[in-house]
Formats: C-alpha cells, sequence, structure tokens
C-alpha cells in the first residue's frame, strides 16, 4: 500500500506513538482523579504534553494548551469564545468547513478575503482591503486541498495593527510550519495531533490566550464544589476524563517532530512533492495545481481530463494507492479554486514516504490518464 492521504490522517507513525499508547493504557488512570500512582503518573504525562506543546509551538504557559478531540473541537471553541451573532468575520478563500460551520452556527457575517491560488501577495492585500470591515479574523494557515502557505505572520501582524481579534486555523500547518503562537499574538490557535503532530485519532490541541468560553460542562477534576466550569485554563475545557492513551501517542509524535524539526519535515515533503510535480508535469491530460515552492507545502491536488475524481480515486485504490478525492471537507477552496464542480485528487506526502512509492504513485497516475474509458 502506497499511503498519499497525510492530509487527512498520517498513517504511518513513529514507533514509539503506539507503544506510549499501549504504555499508558497499562500503566495511567485518569489525571486530577485520585492521589494514588496510576492517577499520578497519568497527571504528570499529560503536563509533560502539554508542556512539550508549549515548548514547540512557542506558548508561555502550558496551562495555556488545551486538550481537545481534534482541531474541529478546537475550533468550535475559539469561535463560540469570540464570534457573537451578527458580527462580521473575515476569513480566507482557503478555508475548511471546521472554520466556516461553526462560524455560520454563531451567526457570523462572512467576508471573504478573496485571492488566486499560491498567491501569498495577494491573499494579503485582500485581507489589507477587508480588514477594515472586520470584527474579527478567522484563517488557516495552509490550504488542505492544494498545500497554499498563507502569509499568516503577515495577516496577524494587520489584526494586531487593527485591534481585530485573530484565530489561526494550524490543521495543515502543525509539525512542518513554524507555528509560533507568542508572536502571531492570535487570540487562539487549534490543531489535530493526528496530522503532522503523528499523534492518534481523538487528539487535538487548542492554544489559548484568554480562558474564552466553556463549550462543554462537567467533571474537571478541581473545584469540584462549584457548578459551572472553572474560570481557568486549561480546566476550563477539558470536561471529563482525558483521552490518556491519546496524549501519551500525541507526547511522542510532537517529541519526534521536535527532534526531526518542522524544516526538515517541510523540506522532505516538498521534495517528494516537487518530484511528483516533475514526474506529471509532461503528461498532458493531469492539470496539477502546484505553485512556487514558497507557497506550497506537502500536498498536491490533481485533475485527471476527462475523469470522474472519485471515480478515479477508487481506481488507484485498487492499485495500492491510497488517497482522498472530491471537496475534502472545504467547498469554500474548491470554490476558490474553480474546481467546485469536479473536485479534485489529492496526494498529500509525509517523512514516511519513500521516493520509489512518489514514483509508483506517478506511474499509476500516467497509467489512469492513459486507459480507455
Ligand atoms: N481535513 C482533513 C482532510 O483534508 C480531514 O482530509
Amino acid at each position: 500500500m502506497i499511503y498519499l492521504d497525510n492530509a487527512a490522517t498520517t498513517l504511518l507513525k513513529p514507533a514509539a506513538v503506539g507503544r506510549e499508547m499501549l504504555r499508558a493504557m497499562q500503566t495511567c488512570a485518569s489525571p486530577g482523579r485520585g492521589g494514588h500512582r496510576a492517577a499520578m503518573r497519568a497527571s504528570e504525562l499529560v503536563f509533560r504534553c502539554r508542556a512539550t506543546a508549549a515548548e514547540l509551538f512557542h506558548v508561555p504557559e502550558p496551562e495555556n494548551v488545551v486538550f481537545t478531540m481534534n482541531a474541529t473541537h478546537a475550533l468550535n471553541i475559539a469561535i463560540a469564545s469570540l464570534v457573537k451573532p451578527g458580527m462580521r468575520v473575515l476569513i480566507s478563500g482557503w478555508e475548511h468547513n471546521a472554520v466556516t460551520r461553526p462560524l455560520k452556527k454563531a451567526g457570523a457575517e462572512l467576508l471573504v478575503a478573496r485571492a488566486p491560488l499560491f498567491d501569498q501577495a495577494a491573499c494579503l492585500k485582500a485581507f489589507r482591503e477587508r480588514i477594515g470591515e472586520a470584527e474579527a479574523v478567522v484563517c488557516t494557515m495552509a490550504s488542505n486541498v492544494f498545500g497554499f502557505i498563507l502569509p499568516i505572520s503577515d495577516i496577524a501582524a494587520l489584526c494586531e495593527k487593527e485591534n481585530v481579534p485573530l484565530i489561526v486555523d494550524a490543521s495543515q500547518a502543525a509539525g512542518a510550519l513554524d507555528v509560533d503562537f507568542e508572536s502571531l499574538r492570535a487570540a487562539f490557535l487549534a490543531m489535530p495531533g493526528h496530522k503532522g503532530l503523528f499523534g492518534p485519532q481523538g487528539t487535538g490541541l487548542l492554544l489559548c490566550r484568554e480562558p474564552g468560553e466553556a463549550l462543554l460542562a462537567g467533571g474537571s477534576g478541581s473545584d469540584s464544589l462549584l457548578q459551572e466550569m472553572p474560570a481557568y485554563l486549561p480546566d476550563r475545557h477539558e470536561a471529563g476524563t482525558h483521552n490518556v492513551p491519546g496524549i501519551a501517542g500525541l507526547l511522542a509524535g510532537m517529541e519526534y517532530v521536535r527532534e526531526k524539526t518542522p524544516a526538515a519535515i517541510l523540506r522532505e515533503e516538498r521534495a517528494l512533492l516537487r518530484e511528483a510535480v516533475a514526474n506529471l508535469a509532461d503528461t498532458e491530460a493531469v492539470e496539477l495545481f502546484s505553485g512556487p515552492e514558497a507557497a506550497q507545502g506537502g500536498v498536491l491536488s490533481f485533475r485527471i481530463r476527462g475523469r470522474d475524481s472519485d471515480e478515479a480515486a477508487r481506481e488507484l485504490s485498487e492499485r495500492g494507492i491510497c488517497l482522498r478525492s472530491g471537496l475534502h471537507c472545504a467547498p469554500l477552496a474548491h470554490e476558490s479554486a474553480g474546481t467546485l464542480d469536479t473536485g479534485t485528487l489529492r496526494a498529500s506526502f509525509s517523512p514516511f514516504v519513500t521516493d520509489e512509492e512518489t514514483r509508483k504513485f506517478c506511474a499509476a497516475v500516467r497509467e489512469l490518464s492513459r486507459a480507455p474509458r
């Protein structure tokens, strides 16, 4: 099997991830639920994961790192905390439904900073032109469909200058791009654990500047007499028993990222992407969505002329190649790129993908593009 759906979930993980999850299941109870050894071990593990995330993403205090189920959960907390009905919220044209649906649910009026794919300067210009109308900004660091890297530092500086609060979606960035919460001055920053951080599904992180509004209520292992969620972080957002095995896996994944460094991971993913682009460039029936190197991470969308994307993905799957097709839960991104009617096929790389696998994938795409329909 050649696994090229890393933008959805990294399937191949460092060996320590599974090992640490099993160890946690067998040795850890619940943090803050008991003073016994197994509970203390869990508390220590959970704190270590929080502290590692704080270090990796430049969060001043580990307490400002909140564990969530995934990035969607984290974005829902952030948006419910900041966005009130009727508020004008400026977003990029590359947002995922994990941003647009919670914004719609919150009753926001959406303003879209529209700009062409892979054009960072035009993207920033579009934000500049509309920031005056906005009461909040929500922006992804990289498109899950096209790997387009948005100029988030400049967008964040603009928000700070104009005094507009910012929520950052780092779903496709964490683990490969420099995610610096302190310098972005964002109100909240959300990320999944199961993509570029190599943790298991069911893990995510929300980095918080302020406590915000609790989405869930329940036991927090603290202030038990209080009938509201504690006002302080991280307890305010961590109702119910933690996913301790998941957090153990996430910690092992983040330790791998820290050791290898996001810059090296990005370099390897980009090299595979460039290899695929060069390999497929002369295949007339294949339309590649690739941009300047600095504007694209390890995600490559493409279409095969005359072929339905979902059907082509099924045929590639029969040849052992796993990728995702369709709209990738991001209709706005497809609308912005002009691919809403067809969707795309998407190959997404990771350091666990080899050159040989990339070449085999390209050969299969070429073969499919020539095969009779
Ligand atoms: N957002 C994930 C993807 O792009 C699930 O596939």
